[in-house]
């Protein structure tokens, strides 16, 4: 429910790598320039199934468009089209390429009216601009108010990486979130306690034993707000191992092997299928066609590097075995 393919080549390459097992997914509308007008958001998806290939048959991908105060009748004319499914919001510099985005929500309130009338999901990326372990936290409050305000307004919280944001799905019956398969396994220690780990980097950054912990908890028990949004979000190899080191894990091959792994360790299959798919087709009426994926616990190497169109993009688990495999 939530991933980013880029463009050009990075798209070409990872495309086919996240399409494969999933029947759908949210498509981020972070390209540079972002994806904020029906036309380059037609394109994008022209150019994500052209890239998909073989899989674009069975890969629905639901359109986003950057959250720039549109009017009512931009989002009337939005709703109309079969592609679109919501409009992301970032606060302005937050994370990758996130600068022409919302500086103030006062500004933005006619726009949520019109989503809120109008039926249209409000995805947000909820950080602000505090200390970096602070900055969820410090967002909940704006969250707090857009659910009080606009209380028939669908609002997730893309990514959530802290217990207290976990709380806010049971204070608020019109508030849900994704979270990602590093934030159900990492903490800040994975990605800066020792050496220096930039594939594990990403915004917002793992936090602590305890919140990983209860977001966890709250995957494998079946929460059903809580839905999987891998946040997949490959980034050239080159651009994540340097000087300045880009944010963002690449999942999107790894992540239904590891989190069966994650889920048959702790007794939880029976969960597994609503937390990557089950909810996010109830919470937001989901139509896209089923597709079967078979996974078994046979050990599955993961490639170092992907590679193509001159690309390298590094995986999480690179190099390593995942104990679960997609077999068909
Ligand atoms: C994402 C990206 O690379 O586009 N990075 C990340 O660390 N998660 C942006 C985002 O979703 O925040
Ligand atoms: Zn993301």
């Amino acid at each position: 429910m939530h991933l980013h393919l880029r463009d050009g080549d990075m798209c070409r390459l990872t495309t086919p790598l996240s399409a494969e097992y999933f029947s759908g997914a949210v498509i981020m509308p972070n390209l540079v320039p972002p994806v904020t007008e029906f036309d380059s958001m037609d394109a994008y998806r022209t150019r994500i199934l052209e890239a998909a290939g073989a899989h674009a048959e069975s890969f629905t991908p639901l359109m986003t468009l950057f959250f720039k105060n549109q009017t009512r009748a931009t989002l009337e004319a939005a709703r109309a089209r079969e592609s679109f499914f919501a409009l992301k919001l970032y606060p302005a510099g937050a994370t990758t390429n996130s600068d022409g985005g919302v500086t103030d929500f006062g500004e933005a309130e006619a726009t949520f009216r019109a989503m809120e009338d109008l039926g249209i999901p409000l995805l947000v990326h909820g950080e602000s601009h505090g200390f970096v372990m602070d900055r969820e936290a410090e967002f909940l409050p704006t969250y707090r108010r857009l659910a009080q305000t606009f209380p028939r307004l669908k609002i997730c919280m893309e990514h959530i990486t802290t217990a207290a944001a976990l709380s806010l799905l049971d204070e608020f019956e019109n508030v849900f979130a994704t979270v990602t398969l590093q934030h159900l396994l990492i903490t800040l220690d994975d990605v800066a306690g020792g050496m220096l780990r930039p594939h594990l980097f990403c915004k917002p950054i793992a936090k602590r034993p305890e919140d990983r912990s209860a977001l966890l908890a709250a995957a494998l028990s079946g929460h059903p707000k809580l839905m999987f949004g891998s946040d997949s979000a490959p980034h050239p190899r080159h651009k994540k191992e340097c000087c300045g080191c880009a944010a963002g894990v690449f999942t999107a091959p790894v992540a239904l092997p590891a989190l069966a792994d994650l889920f048959a360790k702790n007794n939880a299959l029976d969960k597994l299928q609503d937390f990557v798919g089950g909810n996010a087709r109830r919470i937001y009426g989901l139509k896209t066609a089923p597709k079967k994926v078979v996974l078994e616990d046979k050990p599955c190497p993961v490639p170092a590097v992907y590679e193509g169109y001159g690309e390298h993009v590094v995986p999480m688990f690179a190099g390593e075995n995942l104990a679960w495999s997609v077999v068909a």
